[in-house]
């Protein structure tokens, strides 16, 4: 979603530096971006629609500059413009804004301001802000408080990143969409503050943070900073916290894209997430097999996790667990009950429909544990009980590394809940070593071709049984999001219920199979699609005749998702790179979703 930065401090680069910020949150996906300078007593602001490209600090921001605030943005309320572009300012022109979510009752507060004498240049809801800021101020003259009082006339769930010329402060409030503040802090005390939707914004600068909670504010000149309450306005301490990943993991090292990095990443983030604690690993599982319903929730990438989940826990552990996109979730809270559980998973622990669903099981009492892959994000905080997913900074907007990651670590529970962790634990290890051995140049290379041949094909169907299944799902939506190929998955049994229909000469089929008991019946159906002129891409272990193109996977018994999953994920990425896509960044998409 939206990304956020803002500075201010001793630094005289603010702008080079918000330059900076903004490219380091551009995987987050945006459609225009714009900055704000202090310069001198008034605002530079530069926007525009599209990438950042090549702004070069010289063109903007190349002047001595001490505070500055920028924004990358994905709209919502009000079309793709320069004009819509954050940052907004108010009348006179000394207060900029920039926001993520939707003030949802703008229409009202624009018609007040409008009969009060201001005047809009943008369609957004976002530019209301400033202006009922500007009108605050001018009761108390105190900028944070002005920040404050505004705040409470929005309705929606938000995250807004307030400056200010004359008192020359950053503020920054949330109700939903995180902000996270960087400590810039030299050997002679502090120099300023960073203030970001997320880390990687400021990490070449600083990696101490500290987080700013749901219904808290901050302010800061750049040498001294203030939590408060929204609502009461009450002082609020805040710890600061030592990121532990490093920049290098942040960066894309020799690659050309975060994708093709984060695929590679593989090789080393799965075993991290198998290395949980088998203390707190059986605990989990102790209280999934108390619990009244067991439910696992998510989205996206996430969301076929859990439902390969729903297979491992049915075939390893024969325990029944509820699934459902986190979206779809609230339809259920009837069957939630102060002894139920609800696991959710998600890689940025920030999304919008998770959180809600979280919010739904705390009104009924039920306890929620977290797999989380971003340690002190906001659903991180919320749960019960997190588990961490270990797979380091995922930038590209396409979960890769973050999915193999919460499939470990959900097979590891079922294992424990089946009481063999510790033959789960060795299947994992013994996997991620077959995954280091996979992903070879040889094995990329051939992914390569492959996806050379079929560069030109419209569409390309996906088919997968048990686990095999939300793979397929997973496959597709990885094939569209960085290709914009027309890929659908199909639980392999469905074909003859209609999408075979769809099947012509030539049309490219990928049958996902395991050496497991859902293998003959995946062949015989990997047979009608042949029959009526399909293609075959067979990934698996064992090659059969049926296959036109066959991937070889090494066998992992019921890990066989994690490896399946990897050849696609390599695919997806060449046919995005071979049809001139970036795969970093796919048009419409986000990489952190913070609006429902
Ligand atoms: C967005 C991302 C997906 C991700 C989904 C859920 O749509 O583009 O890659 O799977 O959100 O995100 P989460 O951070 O909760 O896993």
């Amino acid at each position: 979603m939206c990304g956020i930065f803002g500075y201010v401090g001793k630094r005289t680069d603010a702008g080079v530096i918000a330059i900076d910020g903004l490219k380091n949150l551009e995987y987050r996906g945006y459609d225009s971006w714009g900055i704000a300078c202090k310069d001198g007593k008034t605002l530079d602001v530069k926007k525009d629609i599209g990438p950042i490209g090549d702004i070069q600090s010289d063109q903007f921001g190349g002047k001595a500059c001490s505070l500055s605030i920028a924004h990358t943005r994905w709209a919502t309320h009000g079309g793709v413009t320069q004009r819509n572009a954050h940052p907004h300012l108010c009348e006179d022109g000394t207060i900029a804004v920039v926001h993520n979510g939707i003030v949802e009752n703008y229409l009202e507060l624009r018609r007040d301001l409008k009969a009060k004498g201001h005047t809009f240049q943008s369609e957004t809801d976002t530019e209301v802000i400033p202006h009922l800021i500007e009108e605050e101020l001018k009761k108390t003259g105190d900028f944070a408080e002005a920040v404050r009082t505004a705040c409470l006339h929005f309705d929606g769930r938000y995250a807004i990143l307030a400056l200010h010329t004359e008192s020359n402060m950053l503020v920054a409030a949330r109700t939903g969409s995180p902000l996270i503040i960087g400590v810039d802090r030299q050997q002679n005390g502090i120099d300023g503050y960073f203030i970001a939707s997320d880390i990687p914004a400021f990490m070449k600068h600083t990696r101490v943070v500290q987080y700013l909670d749901d219904g808290e504010m901050v302010s800061t000149d750049g040498k001294t900073i203030t939590f408060q309450d929204i609502k009461t306005g009450d002082k609020r301490p805040k710890r600061e916290i030592a990121i532990t990943w490093n920049v290098e993991q942040a960066q894309k090292g020799d690659y050309e894209h975060f994708m093709l990095k984060e695929i590679m990443d593989q090789k080393e983030s799965v075993a991290r997430a198998v290395n949980q604690d088998e203390g707190e690993i059986r605990t989990i599982a102790e209280a999934i097999r108390r619990a009244k319903g067991t439910f696992l929730v998510a989205c996206g990438t996430a969301a076929k996790a859990c439902m390969a989940a729903e297979y491992f826990f049915s075939v390893v552990a024969e325990h029944h667990v509820n699934v459902a996109p986190a979206s779809e979730f609230k339809l259920f809270h009837h069957f939630l009950k102060p002894d139920s559980l609800l696991i959710v998973v998600s890689q940025s622990g920030e999304t919008a429909d998770v959180l809600e669903a979280m919010r739904v099981a705390r009104d009924k009492g039920s306890k929620v544990l977290a797999i989380v892959n971003v340690e002190g994000s906001t659903i991180d905080r919320e749960a019960d009980y997190t588990l961490l997913i270990n797979a380091g900074p995922e930038r590209a907007v396409p979960s890769t590394k973050a999915l193999t990651g919460q499939l470990a670590i959900l097979l590891l529970i079922a294992y424990a809940l089946a009481e063999r962790l510790k033959e789960g634990r060795t299947l994992l290890l013994e996997t991620t070593s077959s995954l280091n051995d996979m992903l070879n140049p040889r094995f990329v290379e051939r992914l390569e071709t492959l996806a050379e041949k079929i560069q030109s094909e419209e569409d390309l169907y996906i088919i997968g049984k048990s686990w095999n299944y939300p793979m397929a799902l997973e496959s597709a939506i990885k094939i569209q999001e960085v290709s914009y190929v027309h890929a659908e998955g199909f639980a392999a049994g469905e074909l003859k219920h209609g999408p075979i229909a769809l099947i012509e000469e030539g049309t490219p089929c990928i049958v996902l199979t395991g050496n497991d008991e859902a293998l003959q019946d995946i062949l015989s159906n990997a047979q009608e699609l042949k029959a009526r002129g399909a293609m075959i891409i067979g990934i698996g272990p064992k090659k059969f005749d049926v296959f036109d193109e066959w991937i070889k996977v090494p066998e992992a018994g019921t890990a066989q998702a994690i490896l399946n999953i990897i050849p696609i994920q390599v695919l997806a990425y060449f046919l995005a790179v071979k049809r001139g896509k970036n795969p970093d960044m796919p048009r419409n998409l986000a990489k952190s979703v913070t609006v429902k």
